[in-house]
């Protein structure tokens, strides 16, 4: 898995800020789902855990200096709507402990989505059902994920080659449930057998209520550019909402990507790991023309909190989260190589919170890890 841009596409031409929208909605009956700003965190496994959204939804308070003026607070802190780590239909229906485990929120976390994936029909009914009853304010559709374990089984990525089986599980999922249904999906198996624009029809004749396209082959896995103009052609073929997902980086990629499109929003992966601030940013620059970067002791007041939320969290595997955050937002700090080999060899979770307030009390004094 690509963790970062090794080959960072070209800056798109500058757009003005004034094209993001301020708001998307997601009708579905006569329910509305109002998502403000138009922003989504994409869901990412091993990642955007409880923890992880709430960090993202609380960003602005958890990096501000101790005893200074509560920052102005930013709708759902910049971030209009989350999801859940992909979460197996048939583990969901079976065993409650994975319900807990991927599908657990608090109720800060307002709006969330629930993304399933799954092959079998009746199987994603049922479980699209327990996350109407678990009080989700939607349910998505994995058709993305490439990796040959889900795909083997039929599952994410694996369905953009069986269309009329698609057809059947958007009926199954649509008739089990009255919260809006989304699906988020890949163009095509490969470059040959691209389906973006019939899929988005038959998603749209079928019920679903929203879309989000990464634009990408599931051949291509991380590489390369995403293709925007796929995007825009899924955007120019059907009437319910579309959310761009693929390189945004920058508050700037926002903008470009709503323009070179029309979508209605955009969905953002990995930069949120590299870049917890970017929801906020985006949002900023929108209202006012202007984004803060954040500066050094932001970065460890916030590497801090979220490594503390971490280690309190009633979750497994919170010494390996660790690690594989500081792989991706160690990338921002001065001298991030040697922070992250001081959280790689660490050996537990007090240790990473020992060693990551030490590197930023040196840091602060010009001095470097040993
Ligand atoms: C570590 C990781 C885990 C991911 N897990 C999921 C997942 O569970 N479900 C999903 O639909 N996409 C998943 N994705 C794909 C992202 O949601 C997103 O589509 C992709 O990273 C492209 O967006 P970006 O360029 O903003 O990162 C994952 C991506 C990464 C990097």
């Amino acid at each position: 898995m690509r963790k970062f841009w090794e080959n960072p596409p070209a800056a798109p031409a500058p757009v003005a800020a004034g094209v993001l929208p301020a708001a998307a909605e997601i009708r579905c009956g006569t329910r509305v789902l109002r998502i403000e700003p138009a922003t989504v965190l994409a869901p990412m496994s091993g990642l955007t855990d409880t923890v992880f959204r709430r960090f993202i939804r609380h960003v602005a308070e958890l990096s501000a200096a101790p005893g200074a003026a509560a920052p102005a607070a930013l709708p759902f802190g910049g971030c209009g709507l989350i999801m859940t780590e992909f979460t197996s239909a048939d583990g969901l229906i079976r065993s409650e402990k994975v319900a807990r485990r991927y599908l657990s929120f608090a109720a800060d976390e307002h709006p969330i989505a629930a993304q399933l994936f799954g092959s079998d029909a009746a199987a994603l009914a049922e479980a699209a059902r327990l996350v109407e009853a678990m009080g989700f304010d939607a349910v998505d559709l994995n058709l993305g994920c490439p990796a040959k374990k889900v795909v083997k089984c039929n599952g994410g990525s694996g369905l953009l080659r069986d269309l009329p089986l698609l057809g059947r599980l958007f009926a199954a999922i649509r008739a089990a449930v009255s919260i809006p249904f989304t699906v988020k999906y890949r163009a095509g198996w490969d470059e040959r057998s691209l389906v973006h624009v019939e899929l988005a029809k038959l998603a749209e004749a079928s019920g679903v209520n929203a879309l989000a396209l990464h634009a990408r082959t599931r051949a291509q896995g991380y590489s390369g550019p995403a293709q925007w103009d796929w995007i825009g052609e899924v955007k120019r073929a059907v009437g319910i909402p579309v959310w761009g997902n693929g390189d945004v980086r920058r508050p700037e990629d926002a903008a470009a990507l709503i323009a070179h499109t029309g979508c209605d929003g955009i969905m953002i992966g990995r930069a949120a790991a590299s870049n917890p601030w970017i929801f906020q940013q985006i949002e900023s620059w929108r209202r006012t023309g202007a984004y803060a970067e954040p500066g050094e002791a932001e970065r460890g007041r916030l590497l801090l909190a979220y490594f503390q939320r971490l280690a309190e969290a009633p979750l497994p595997g919170g010494l390996g989260k660790m690690k594989q955050f500081a792989a991706w937002f160690t990338h921002g700090v001065r001298e991030g190589g040697s922070l992250r080999q001081a959280i790689y060899s660490a050996r537990s979770e007090a240790e990473v919170l020992e060693r990551v307030a030490a590197f930023f009390a040196r840091t602060r004094e010009g001095l470097s890890v040993a």
